[in-house]
């Protein structure tokens, strides 16, 4: 049976996107073990954990690109199990876009007014000039004013500086008009300068939209989060507010906890200094 129920969260706040007993195999290989998660609307929902973890193998479960061994995903209530990665972006859960060698002659403002007319059905107009269509162009302009690039909006990506590029990812993935945004890694990269902008623009996002955000910078997790899911070996360690996080002893043990005098196991030395893969 599918029929949509409306599931209650933490607090009595509605979930959005609920993974349920998420098992993932590779061969002999158990990347996920029986990981479920739930994202409450307007969630700042970080997920944490050593190299290894299974975090982007989740990320992949939930996005689609990959189909669970076991379990079930269900999206506003409905079940997307065995839904295609682009019926998920349809229902609203996208995920933060890698620029590819498309985008690359392309400027910011001609990148974002081509995902606004596919989301507005328009696809192929888009090419059209874009005072042909004042709603596209309208709102093309709030997402450069939002995300900080009215400066270079007409400078071909490919020449942007790597900060205003990861702007851009999140921008295009918002002009997609997203209920549930996963961003995997948004500073992962970025020089210490460019930092804080993206930073900021990360705590700016809407409200309403339900965010869960894989990082290893600890600083933004924490500025950033209200809700923690810590995995570790593919299963979840610990789920709880970053308060609770922090002072959890056993997730120093595994994962924070290595400025201290804990012996590291030898999988979680990028915890502060960015991943070595997404
Ligand atoms: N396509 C694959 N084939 C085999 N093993 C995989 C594959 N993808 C991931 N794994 C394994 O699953 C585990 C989790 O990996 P991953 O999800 O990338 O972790 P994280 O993103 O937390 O670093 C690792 O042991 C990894 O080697
Ligand atoms: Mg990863």
């Amino acid at each position: 049976m599918n029929a949509p129920s409306r599931k209650m969260g933490l607090g009595g706040a509605e979930v959005v996107l609920s993974a349920q007993n998420l098992v993932k195999r590779f061969g002999g290989i158990t990347a996920t073990g029986n990981v479920s998660l739930d994202l409450t609307r307007g969630a700042r929902h970080a997920l944490i954990g050593p190299n290894g973890a299974g975090k982007t193998t989740l990320i992949n479960l939930l996005t689609g690109v990959l189909d669970p061994t076991e379990g079930r995903i269900t999206l506003e209530g409905e079940d997307i199990t065995r839904l295609a990665p682009h019926q998920r972006v349809h229902r609203g859960m996208v995920r933060t876009f890698q620029i590819n060698q498309l985008f690359k002659t392309m400027t910011p403002l001609e990148t974002l007014a081509l995902v606004i007319a596919q989301q507005k059905g328009q696809g192929a107009r888009w090419w059209k000039p874009l005072g042909g269509d004042a709603a596209v162009a309208e709102r093309a302009e709030q997402l450069l004013e939002t995300f900080r690039l009215s400066e270079v909006r007409n400078q071909r990506t490919e020449h942007l500086a790597y900060g205003k590029r990861r702007l851009l990812e999140i921008a295009i993935a918002l002009a997609c008009e997203p209920r549930v945004l996963l961003l995997d890694e948004p500073v992962a990269g970025v020089p210490a300068g460019e930092r804080e902008e993206l930073l900021q623009t990360v705590a700016a996002l809407p409200a309403d939209v339900s965010v869960l955000l894989i990082e290893h910078d600890m600083d933004l997790v924490f500025s950033f989060a209200n809700r923690m899911t810590v995995l570790v070996n593919g299963t979840v360690l610990t789920e709880g507010s970053p308060e609770q996080i922090a002072n959890d002893p056993q997730v120093r043990a595994v994962y924070l906890g290595h400025g201290d005098d804990h012996h590291d196991a030898g999988n979680g030395t990028n915890a502060a200094n960015g991943a070595s893969h997404g």
